[in-house]
């Protein structure tokens, strides 16, 4: 094989719907992710991928990849669409990540493929992520930020990274050895994700349009703006920027009770203010606050439906039976292997 590369996917410890905004967020890249190995061909990318049936045969350059077929293909071309890329790829892609567990096995495609391709001759890891990000906006026509494939691209072993998405700066905040991470499926798909997602941005566009960019306002300025519901979404992302430093300050510190603590206020403002849970998930992360041992739980990623992340002692299995539960560490990013 000429090629082999790797890209792990991320869970969301805090900083939710606050990409898109260039607001604060602190995901890690985890120790589960995606490897795209193969030979370089010219015109061509050939890949067979050991979770799908059909395997992906497109000609370079790409015209247009949003029809392709078979649909993870548009991941593929997407990404080598906005590369430009004339040389291609023919060999196989193999992953641990659970598909569809909120784990962002897509940006982990996308980046893996953008460094197979190439990319890491050329562009910074920020800029690779750009790049999976706008083939993941070609692919499923969702407006989704840019931290899902920031993550993956620039993940520090043993460390979250706090990202500013205004600036793109990622600073590494180090997971203490005494915390466990766990990742449980609330067993509710996603629904109706993909219109209420882009909803919520345009609501968050909507607040910015009267008070302006909502890293520089407090939630008092908020009372300037006259429609409730725009208040609303612009008070959770205002106070769940907050939350991100506070977080990152109780993860430096060792405080775990206090990082829980904060978890909890920034489920609540995702239910309460930025509505995008579910009875589901406000049942599940309600049971897992219960349990002796846990530090705190919320939902992660982007809401109706999916998962839970959850913080608490090494020696604690949170994952009530009948749910998948994945405990993830924190990771290196995408590299060539
Ligand atoms: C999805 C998107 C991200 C982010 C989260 C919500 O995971 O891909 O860009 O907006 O939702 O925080």
């Amino acid at each position: 094989m000429d090629i082999r590369a790797w890209a792990p996917g991320r869970v969301n410890l805090i900083g939710e719907h606050t990409d898109y905004s260039g607001g604060l967020v602190l995901p890690m890249a985890i120790d589960l992710g995606t490897e795209v190995a193969g030979n370089l061909v010219d015109g061509r990318i050939r890949l067979r991928s050991t979770d799908q049936a059909q395997p992906v045969d497109l000609t370079l350059p790409i015209a247009d990849p949003t029809n392709i077929e078979p649909r993870w293909g548009r991941y593929v071309a997407g990404v080598a669409s906005e590369l430009a890329v004339e040389t291609g790829i023919d060999g196989v892609v193999e992953s641990d990540l659970p598909a569809g567990a909120g784990l962002s096995s897509s940006a982990a495609l996308e980046v893996a493929v953008a460094l197979a391709l190439g990319a890491g001759d050329e562009y910074t890891p920020a800029r690779i992520a750009v790049v999976a990000q706008r083939a993941e906006h070609v692919a499923t026509g969702v407006p989704c930020g840019v931290m899902d494939q920031l993550a993956s691209a620039c993940g520090v072993a043993g460390h979250a990274l706090r990202i500013d998405c205004a600036t793109f700066a990622v600073t590494p905040v180090p997971v203490p050895d005494d915390a466990r991470i766990v990742v449980i499926h609330s067993g509710q798909e996603r629904q109706l994700a993909d219109s209420a997602y882009a909803a919520r941005r345009r609501q968050v566009e909507d607040a910015i349009a009267v008070v302006g960019d909502l890293r520089r306002v407090t939630v008092a300025d908020l009372d300037a703006v006259p429609d409730d519901l725009t208040r609303r979404r612009a008070r959770h992302v205002v106070s769940e920027n907050a939350r991100v430093d506070a977080f990152a300050t109780c993860l430096v510190a060792g405080d775990l009770a206090a990082a829980g603590e904060l978890m909890g206020e920034s489920h609540t403002s995702l239910r309460d203010d930025f509505e995008v849970s579910t009875d589901v998930l406000d049942d599940l992360v309600a049971h897992l606050t219960t349990i002796d041992g846990v530090f705190g739980a919320r939902l992660t990623g982007a809401g109706f439906g999916g998962c839970v992340v959850v913080l608490c002692r090494p020696d604690v299995d949170p994952v009530p039976s009948g749910h998948r539960g994945w405990t993830v560490r924190p990771a290196a990013g995408a590299s060539l292997r």
